[in-house]
């Protein structure tokens, strides 16, 4: 089982659209949950109708809009039942304050009323009105009754309204409601991932990115590592279920959703950061990192002034990261990288056996459509010796495909048992 996180895989919304200035907003609503991932249908009521048209919405969320109870046509389409029943969160946006009495006292007279007694998913309003109206005891009391029944009500803010009073009936903001929608999903995705994802229950610590060897204050030594290969498995690793800190050098990638990034720059800091979250505990040790191979000896206190034709810098060599914790006595699983332009597969084997991995991915970075800077990837996988594990050739496909992809293999070495093939 795997879980992706970054957007909402076939969720369904339905927006219920009620009488009140507020629901010009409701249309960005719509708009960002289609953004986000949902599948999403809008239900209006007559006074919704009144404010904004079914047309705006129809284009919006890309379905027909539904607007009448005993339409045949509509019926035929999808009705009322079906329609509950679609629903994994029904969410009434702007909830006028009619909306709400309706709700709280049962009635069943138009199509949302209905949708809500028929509905099983959870229910969300965020009610809209003027301040009058919802500090009105009917008002109130229809609220608590809602919340009684298991309703989630999202509180009105306070500010001016579009009826010239100040007090609280302000929508929040449209993407504020996406925001907590969005949010909602994934806490109950990520409680799912953390019971029976592949990396349930395991700290992942990831490097990437490349690294940063200081020349002088103002001048460093790099390389063209973009991260995006680790930032992908760190997603994909969270979406396992997993615990997941990344080490990061300087990238410019937004860290992935759940995960815990650490900044460094040098090569020196990153075996740093990686020793001590050994010591806190790491069950997978990941290096996608481009780890500078050499620094500079002694970096210069002040910028170094241009003289002469020719400048030697000494450089010394860096600290392999991913071999040093190989070598500590409670190692996690370790997974290496291997990026090479020629006999791919040789060197990579060599390496596994050399830094003593477990496991070791590699691609061929002379190939223009993978590798490095590339959206995409294409990789093998190798694994030691004692896994009795075949190589795995991952086909080309993104770098978000080619994640999920190794973090089964991880998987499956980490419960493979060699004992049970010599069984057979
Ligand atoms: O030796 P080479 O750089 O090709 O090895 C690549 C693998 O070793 C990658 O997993 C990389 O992140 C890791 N590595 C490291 N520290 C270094 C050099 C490489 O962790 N100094």
């Amino acid at each position: 089982m795997s879980f992706d996180l970054s957007v909402i895989p076939n969720k369904n919304i339905i927006v219920g659209i009620t009488g009140g200035i507020a629901a010009y907003k409701s249309a960005i609503l719509v708009r960002r949950l289609k953004d986000a991932g949902f599948n999403v249908r809008v239900v209006m009521t007559e006074g919704a109708q009144a404010f904004i048209t079914p047309l705006t919405f129809q284009a919006l969320s890309g379905n027909p809009v539904h607007t009448q109870l005993l339409d045949p046509e509509a019926e035929a389409g999808m009705g009322h039942i079906e329609l509950a029943r679609w629903a994994d969160l029904v969410l009434i946006a702007p909830a006028s304050c009619d909306t709400l009495a309706k709700f709280a006292a049962g009635l069943a007279d138009d199509l949302l009323s209905t949708l809500y007694l028929a509905t099983s998913a959870p229910v969300w309003v965020a009610p809209a009105m003027n301040q009058q109206m919802w500090a009105a005891k009917a008002t109130q009391r229809n609220l608590a009754t809602l919340v009684d029944d298991g309703v989630h009500v999202i509180m009105p803010e306070s500010g001016s309204q579009a009826c010239g009073d100040v007090g609280l009936g302000r929508m929040p903001e449209p993407e504020e409601l996406a925001r907590q929608v969005t949010d909602y999903f994934h806490k109950a995705q990520r409680a799912i991932a953390e019971k029976f994802g592949l990396l349930a229950s395991k700290h992942v610590v990831i490097t990437a990115g490349p690294t940063r060897e200081a020349i002088d204050p103002v001048r460093y030594i790099s390389n063209h590592s973009t991260g995006k290969m680790g930032f992908a498995l760190a997603a994909a690793c969270y979406a396992a279920g997993a615990k997941v800190t990344l080490i990061a050098g300087p990238v410019s990638l937004d860290t992935p959703n759940g995960v815990h990034r650490i900044n460094v720059s040098s090569a020196v800091q990153m075996l740093d950061t990686s020793m001590q979250l050994l010591d806190e505990g790491c069950d997978v040790f990941i290096a996608t990192a481009a780890v500078a191979d050499y620094r500079v000896a002694e970096v210069a206190e002040h910028k170094i002034k241009k003289s002469g034709d020719e400048l030697n810098i000494a450089l010394i060599k860096n600290p392999d990261i991913v071999a040093t914790i190989a070598q500590q006595d409670k190692r996690p699983f370790m997974v290496g990288f291997a990026a090479e332009t020629r006999n791919v597969e040789e060197y990579a084997a060599g390496k596994l056996v050399a830094k003593k991995l477990d496991m070791i991915a590699c691609n061929d970075v002379s190939r223009a459509d993978i590798g490095f800077a590339s959206d995409e990837n294409a990789m093998t996988v190798f694994f030691a010796e004692s896994y009795h594990l075949p190589k795995r050739d991952l086909e080309k496909a993104s770098k978000q495909e080619i994640a999920q992809q190794l973090v089964e293999a991880i998987h499956d070495a980490l419960h493979h048992d060699p004992a049970q093939d010599e069984a057979f």
